[in-house]
């Protein structure tokens, strides 16, 4: 037997087995051709259906859908009545609106009143201003070189003192206000938030579009809130997107892929003058800027879906045909065979949160752990069926593959870099040390300060012949959030942001990567981006939102001090600088030239951060535990035995 086979059998016994759900699958699209027909005729009779709380509608030839109305109460309820209601059904014929066609009797229609307001702002501050802010005020510094600002200020924008109690409710208050101000409807169902709220920015570009990756903040936040059904229809209504079609120019990318973002979009109806519709349209990337497919969308979607699950206690969601039909297309788009060498993804350029050419391409580490985590996330939730099996050992195979060489190959401390600077190049052969032929003149001058004699962290990608040794957060922290990183990887990257306190939070927590790119560096790898010049933006910029993947790591390790202290510093001044969307300069003292105001996810990351606080072991809906048979079947792969660790091999599975 092969250890790739011992390892499989360890595993398949408990894993393939592990399982729990009641509903047949049956993988079957054709279905949902059926349902498109219906929705065709039925718009014919003027009223479509939305149906998300069945089979849903996966449109296979449409462009978009046309929803008019909604049934099934529980999505067409709408709590708070606010501005925002303009992003729900505008426009709408009373014919329209009310009763039920004669084909379904049953069917409860939404007949709340038709909205004829179609563009209130969505942008505003009002309720950003109920707190009294402060002069700027002079600054010093301790000796650990954190900042001390007597409740004043100590850069861009005021601040204000929110050092007490109250502060911290009225800070908290403001941004559940903001929160809900930037909740988008469609048929007057609360499905996402929009990315950014923000009446002085010159332009909106997208940032009026529902984000994946930036409602999940939003989502933390609405489900510890126990405010279920925002999510639940995120989750629903982004699955009707993954099957849009979507092309840039004339090539499509793969099936299973979600979109980076959606807007609701109020349009005439056809042949009518008198009456618009609303529809959805997703952006896969085919409009984005630099044209970035979100390879991160889906593996989010996935990590939210178990969320939302573990939260509300209702797994009727992740057990719906369709939701197993759409996470089997993500795995399937994320593990099928190509020419990798590696376990880890191979993605694009902007496959992320840092959605621009910034060096990422290849094997980033943020992708690597949120694949990852969401590997974990989907064997939990996939049901037990004949035709899952295959994909549930390819899965497996691939996890243990994966944390073998992240742990291995991405790992960076003072002992390590030892290593790499003494490394041998050009050895050809099956038990070379330097597998990827790297060139210790490769080692930045920087690294060798940055790395603190207690701690460690893992690298940002590694590719043949090329490390990038910057520090990426996100990744960072997903892994110790997924278990990507051992128990004492983790502790030892808590250990280094502590021991860096002052580069990677220093006035805002939580810098985005470290360190930023400059000079020539800069010019090539982002080919002279304005917008990411050195200690800006994606390049070294400081991003609130970070603190939601801080503070569950943090709890993981049950070290939730450091995320306590990184809230109080966001506290300072985020609601005062009017919550921007991240900050410029090393120590994160100006608000982002570019930044947008009112940004969304800062809010969230935010507010889930401090109620993750209030209640760690909420924490658990996101966190992934170490799995004992992947550690067991981790020990079969010895870094003495190169010959063993080679009966690790490829294994080919039809998924
Ligand atoms: C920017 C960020 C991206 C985010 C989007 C919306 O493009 O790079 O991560 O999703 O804004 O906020």
């Amino acid at each position: 037997m092969t250890t790739s086979e011992a390892i499989l059998q360890v595993l398949s016994g408990s894993l393939l087995s592990r399982s729990h759900h009641s509903n047949i699958f049956t993988e079957n699209l054709n279905s949902v051709h059926a349902l498109r027909v219906h929705v065709n005729n039925t718009r014919k009779r003027k009223a479509v259906n939305m149906q998300v709380h069945g089979c849903s509608g996966m449109l296979q030839n449409c462009r978009r859908v046309y929803a008019l109305h909604c049934r099934n109460g529980v999505f067409c309820r709408k709590n708070d009545v606010n501005r925002l209601e303009s992003m729900g059904c505008n426009c709408q014929r009373a014919e329209i609106v009310s009763g039920s066609t004669a084909e379904d009797p049953n069917e409860t229609w939404f007949t709340g009143e038709a909205n004829t307001s179609s563009s209130v702002p969505v942008n505003g501050t009002s309720s950003a201003s109920g707190m009294e802010e402060f002069e700027l005020g002079q600054q010093s510094k301790d000796e650990k070189g954190d900042l001390v600002t007597n409740g004043m200020s100590t850069a861009a924008g005021t601040v204000k003192d929110s050092s007490d109690e109250c502060g911290e409710k009225l800070i908290e208050d403001e941004a559940w206000n903001l929160l809900r101000d930037s909740i988008v409807y469609y048929c007057n169902i609360p499905i996402g938030t929009i990315a950014a709220n923000d009446s002085t920015s010159p332009s909106i570009l997208n940032y009026d579009q529902i984000f994946i990756r930036d409602f999940i903040p939003s989502g933390v936040a609405f489900l510890l809130k126990g405010e279920y059904d925002i999510v639940r229809n995120f989750i629903l209504y982004t699955l009707q997107l993954q099957s849009w079609e979507k092309t840039m120019d004339c090539y499509s990318p793969g099936q299973g892929l979600m979109p980076a973002s959606f807007k609701v979009r109020t349009v005439p109806l056809d042949g009518d003058d008198f009456a618009t519709e609303e529809i959805l349209d997703p952006d896969f990337g085919e409009a984005a800027i630099g044209r970035v497919a979100p390879v991160d969308s889906g593996l989010w979607w996935i990590i939210l879906l178990r969320a939302y699950g573990k939260c509300s206690g209702d797994l009727s969601v992740q057990e719906r045909v369709d939701v197993q039909t759409g996470m089997k297309m993500i795995l399937k788009l994320c593990l099928s065979d190509g020419f990798d060498m590696f376990p880890t993804l191979l993605v694009t350029d902007g496959s992320c949160m840092i959605d621009r050419r910034m060096g990422i391409h290849g094997h980033p580490l943020e992708i690597q752990a949120l694949f990852y985590s969401a590997l974990l996330c989907a064997r939990e939730m996939l049901a037990p069926e004949e035709g899952s099996a295959d994909l549930l050992r390819a899965l497996n195979h691939r996890l243990i593959a994966l944390s073998f060489h992240i742990r291995q190959y991405y790992w960076i401390d003072l002992r390590k870099l030892n290593v790499i600077y003494r490394y041998r190049t050009e050895e050809y052969s099956y038990d070379a040390v330097n597998k990827f032929n790297i060139y210790p003149e490769q080692i930045p001058s920087w690294l060798v300060e940055f790395l603190p004699n207690k701690g460690g962290y893992l690298i940002g990608n590694l590719q043949p012949a090329h490390m990038d040794f910057r520090f990426f957060s996100l990744g960072n922290l997903w892994s110790i959030v997924s278990s990507l990183a051992t128990s004492d990887q983790s502790h030892a990257i808590l250990d280094l942001i502590e021991a860096r306190w002052a580069l990677l939070v220093a006035e805002m927590p939580f810098k985005i990567c470290y360190p930023a790119l400059e000079g020539a560096e800069w010019k090539i790898i982002t080919g002279y981006d304005p917008k990411n010049t050195p200690w800006s933006y994606h390049n070294g910029g400081s991003w609130p939102t970070l603190l939601l993947q801080l503070t569950v790591a943090c709890i993981k390790m049950k070290r939730s001090e450091i995320a306590q202290k990184a809230v109080k510093v966001a506290e300072r001044r985020i609601s005062g600088d009017k919550w921007p969307e991240y900050y410029d300069t090393k120590r994160a003292r100006l608000i982002g030239k570019q930044a947008r105001l009112y940004q969304t996810w800062s809010i969230a990351g935010y507010l889930s951060a401090k109620l993750l606080l209030a209640n760690p072991s909420a924490a658990n809906i996101l966190i992934n535990e170490e799995d004992p048979e992947l550690v067991n079947a981790l020990s079969y792969i010895t870094i003495d035995n190169p010959r063993r660790k080679r009966g690790l091999k490829r294994q080919s599975f039809i998924v």
